[in-house]
């Protein structure tokens, strides 16, 4: 995976802009865009998203003037261009004359045209029409001055994760084929004598559609991994058009977070740069955690461009507007933790559409009356002091393993307790980390973890040998591992490993599961720490037996009275803890800092709480980010002061007050250069 130096290259600063729907507005009023631009801060902009059926309003009939014009116009006010190969929502003659193009839902329904996304990834026409459009813009605006970036499709399986249509059925039947080779390795992996559902011949085989019961689990875990490949085959496709008639040029597409449908570890190693679309929602109070987490998912993943909204978006039931300085402080809380760039959905608000109650860089209204806008402008002048930050990584000492198989394994249903939600077994470890300032990446369970100290793996479910044997060995090798429950307990076929519970990780954890307790919805089963803590437990409990661990809590009362649920066990050179049930964060934030301290891992910074800290280190030295994410000013202190990049004053040593949603991004002194 290249990371952001391509973008870099061809912008001077940081990067800062948005959607820029240009065909949605008369030229009078372009011209008017770019001075507004200019006067924001803004060095690029993303055009042409959802401009198919403008670009080419008949099937052999493209029109280019407008955009020839748009660009040169950017160009000329000094705007880079992303440019978009806008095929995410097909237009209306392609459908009319290809009605087949349409996706299928998993009871057979047809979805119609009139909204976007409209299109089954497998569809040869679609792919076709697609590819002919993205070699036309490709042949077009290569050498244009103004391309810095190429924007391919728009949020894939947005709207659409899969298709469940006859085209999809022969794609889907092709992938397996190259799966498994032969249809009685289909058979046993998919452990098909269960229920009679042997198959004798391919043709037989099917997407998982809508069906009586319970489908076969490993069939619908497959067709996850399948409409992922196909979404990504459709990037790819646009990818080599690109590379073949805009070499050079890198290309990006917007991912949306910790997003179900698609496989971004298999995504990120086609992607040049890594972008992705940051919504948090202002009424939440858990939102600033979730965006950190977020953030840092994005720069596991290559590097962050995120894209958000200037205040409100229109696609919740009650959409919030983001309080003052919100919106600056996010911003920058994403390039704290590696986004190279900002950029908004939308630059303009659009006046007709869906999406015209969604805010935007411009209102509808004259900008200098809208403290958004002022916000955007003050943002923008930010940005442009931040050269510094410019490639400089964050680093962290913790990884927290996070695997999209694992998490399609685990919710699909006919579980012990169908509340086992991944992301909540992943907040639940994130969150103390997120308010200790101790900073995470997120891998898979292929990474090479050498280069950590401490991994957290929550509710591993599904595990292959290899990755099992990954985290033994580092272990053995000295590092400190965080286990949660109902972990290693599938293969990658989702067959049950036998031998007792959790089989690959018994021996590391020195402990053998011997029966599920999920617990009842709303339940609470008291934790008895051996420190004298106690606390409670949600969501689960188990029946486990320590052969060899360190009993740190047991359950106490109930059936499981006295027996262990969080546990210790010395193996290698290393530790390994093990969680047994879903503790409530004060007992977690004990814990994992238990864990921490044991693995010699450092927060960032010790602040205050609501104050978020975390560096990014640059071949000159460490650039510190305070970030308060309360609405009250707040002491800090940073031990041997420095320069705070965003005023171009001097930080003091002793404390010193950052303002309320305030924001300083401290050059340290003294720090050696990393
Ligand atoms: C019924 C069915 C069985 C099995 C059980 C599950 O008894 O006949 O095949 O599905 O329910 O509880
Ligand atoms: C994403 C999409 C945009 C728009 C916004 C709305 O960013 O890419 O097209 O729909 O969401 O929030």
């Amino acid at each position: 995976m290249t990371p952001v130096e391509p973008l870099l290259g061809r912008l001077p600063h940081l990067a800062y802009g948005g959607d820029y729907n240009a065909e949605q507005w008369p030229e009078e009023v372009w011209r008017e865009d770019v001075r507004l631009m200019r006067e924001a801060g803004v060095n690029l902009a993303t055009v042409g998203v959802f401009a198919w059926s403008v670009l080419q309003p008949r099937p052999g009939d493209f029109e280019f003037g407008w955009l020839d014009r748009l660009l040169d116009l950017l160009h000329d006010g000094g705007i880079g261009v992303d440019l978009a190969t806008a095929t995410a929502s097909p237009p209306p003659w392609l459908t009319h004359q290809h009605s087949e193009v349409l996706p299928v839902a998993e009871d057979g329904s047809r979805l119609w045209p009139g909204s976007r996304q409209h299109y089954c990834p497998s569809s040869p026409v679609y792919r076709e029409a697609a590819a002919r459009l993205v070699e036309a813009l490709a042949s077009r605006y290569a050498g244009h001055p103004s391309l810095v970036l190429w924007h391919a499709g728009n949020e894939y399986a947005c709207h659409v994760p899969a298709c469940w249509c006859d085209v999809s059925a022969e794609a889907f039947r092709d992938w397996l084929r190259r799966r498994y080779s032969t249809i009685e390795a289909l058979n046993d992996a998919w452990g098909t004598t269960f229920w009679s559902q042997r198959y004798s011949d391919w043709a037989e085989v099917l997407p998982p559609r809508r069906a009586p019961t319970f489908r076969n689990p490993t069939q619908e875990l497959d067709f996850r991994r399948f409409s992922s490949d196909e979404l990504l085959r459709c990037f790819e496709l646009e990818r080599e058009a690109l590379g073949r008639l805009s070499p050079g040029v890198p290309v990006t597409t917007n991912f949306m977070g910790f997003f179900a449908p698609l496989d971004y570890w298999r995504w990120a190693q086609r992607e040049d740069v890594v972008s992705n679309d940051a919504y948090p929602d202002p009424s939440d109070p858990l939102s600033p955690m979730r965006a950190a987490m977020t953030g840092d998912l994005m720069r596991s993943l290559g590097r962050g461009r995120p894209e958000q909204t200037s205040s409100r978006v229109n696609w919740r039931q009650r959409n919030v507007a983001k309080a003052p300085g919100q919106m600056r402080l996010w911003s920058l809380q994403a390039v704290a933790r590696g986004a190279d760039g900002i950029l908004f959905f939308q630059w303009r608000q659009s006046r007709a559409g869906a999406e015209k109650f969604h805010s935007a860089m411009v209102p509808h209204g004259p900008p200098e009356a809208s403290p958004p806008w002022r916000e955007v402008v003050r943002l923008g002048a930010d940005l442009r002091r931040l050269d510094a930050v410019c490639g400089s990584r964050v680093r962290a000492d913790v990884a927290v393993l996070f695997d999209w198989e694992s998490w399609w394994a685990l919710e699909l249903p006919a579980k012990p307790s169908s509340d086992l939600r991944l992301m909540d077994q992943v907040e639940a470890c994130y969150a103390p980390l997120y308010r200790a300032n101790v900073t995470v990446d997120f891998v898979p369970p292929s990474a090479d973890l050498s280069g950590y100290r401490l991994a957290v793996v929550p509710n591993l479910y599904l595990v292959r040998d290899e990755d099992a044997e990954r985290l033994r060995r580092f272990v053995a090798g000295g590092g400190t591992l965080v286990l949660s429950f109902f972990s290693g307990i599938v293969d990658e076929s989702d067959h049950v490993r036998l031998g007792g519970y959790p089989a690959p990780f018994a021996d590391l954890l020195g402990l053998r599961v011997d029966d599920f307790h999920p617990l009842a919805a709303g339940e609470r089963v008291t934790l008895s720490f051996r420190d004298g803590n106690t606390g409670e437990g949600e969501l689960w409990s188990e029946l486990i037996t320590a052969r060899g661990a360190d009993v740190l809590a047991t359950f106490e009362g109930g059936d499981l009275d006295g027996r262990p649920a969080v546990t210790r066990s010395a193996f290698g050179q290393g530790a390994a803890y093990y969680v047994g049930t879903r503790p409530d964060q004060a007992s977690m934030g004990r814990l994992l800092a238990a864990a921490a301290a044991e693995a010699g891992v450092e927060p960032a910074a010790l602040v205050p709480a609501g104050v978020e800290a975390v560096r990014r280190h640059t071949t000159g030295g460490t650039l510190l980010f305070l970030l308060n994410q309360g609405a009250g000013a707040t002491e800090v202190s940073v031990a041997a002061g420095g320069v705070d990049l965003l005023t171009g004053e001097a930080v003091p040593e002793g404390t010193w007050s950052l303002p309320g949603r305030g924001v300083a991004i401290v050059r340290l002194e003294g720090a050696s250069p990393g």
